[in-house]
């Protein structure tokens, strides 16, 4: 306010340039970047305010999969935030052979323990993404290849996944993502 005050009684020196008239320039330069800033906090804030995520939005972030009606050695495929999951319910055989596998050999190891939920290790949750470029495997639906480890194939580039969904073979550098997820009930999965 007291520069506002200033300002005025300096313009009848401002054509001389001042120290006043100098002062006078500030304060409205000074004024009009204060109104430019007032306005873009105005402008971001409803965008801002659009660009945060809605309940529903929020809601759909999980997927809730009912696991009971997939028998040992089949998988379902389902839909986590727009991309492929896959449930598989393992056989007895091949909780083995991904048991036999030893950890050393694994260009991503970790054991069908550490992927599967305690109680369950023989429902294996993972994305149907392939960590190589993204492709959709093979090996979730009946009669697709399941590759030479049994587990997923990528016919993109060829990786081979094993029945715990580690890389086995191929490109991908990384084992199937497991995604966060939690038995809700003794069939019911909630991913997310
Ligand atoms: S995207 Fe799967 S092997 Fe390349």
């Amino acid at each position: 306010m007291a520069e506002a005050t200033g300002a005025a009684t300096a313009e009848p020196h401002e054509a001389g340039d001042t120290s006043d008239g100098v002062r006078r320039r500030d304060f409205i330069n000074i004024a009009a970047l204060s109104a430019a800033g007032v306005g873009g906090a105005a402008v971001i804030f409803p965008l801002v305010s659009q660009m945060a995520p809605s309940a529903d939005v929020l809601a759909e972030s999980t997927t809730e999969v009912d696991v009971s009606a997939i028998q040992p050695g089949q998988a379902i495929k389902a839909v986590f935030r727009k991309q492929p999951l896959f449930v598989r319910r393992l056989t007895p055989q091949e909780i083995e052979e991904a048991n036999a596998v030893p950890l050393g050999s694994l260009r991503d190891p970790q054991t069908l323990e550490e992927r599967t939920k305690s109680g369950h290790v023989d429902m294996l949750v993972t994305m149907g993404v392939c960590t190589h470029l993204g492709c959709v495997p093979l090996g979730a639906a009946e009669g697709e290849n399941k590759g030479e480890f049994g587990g997923y194939f990528c016919p993109c580039h060829g990786s081979q996944f094993d029945t715990a969904a580690r890389i086995r073979k191929g490109p991908a550098p990384k084992n199937l993502v497991v995604p966060d997820y939690e038995f809700t009930s003794d069939t019911t999965i909630v991913v997310g």
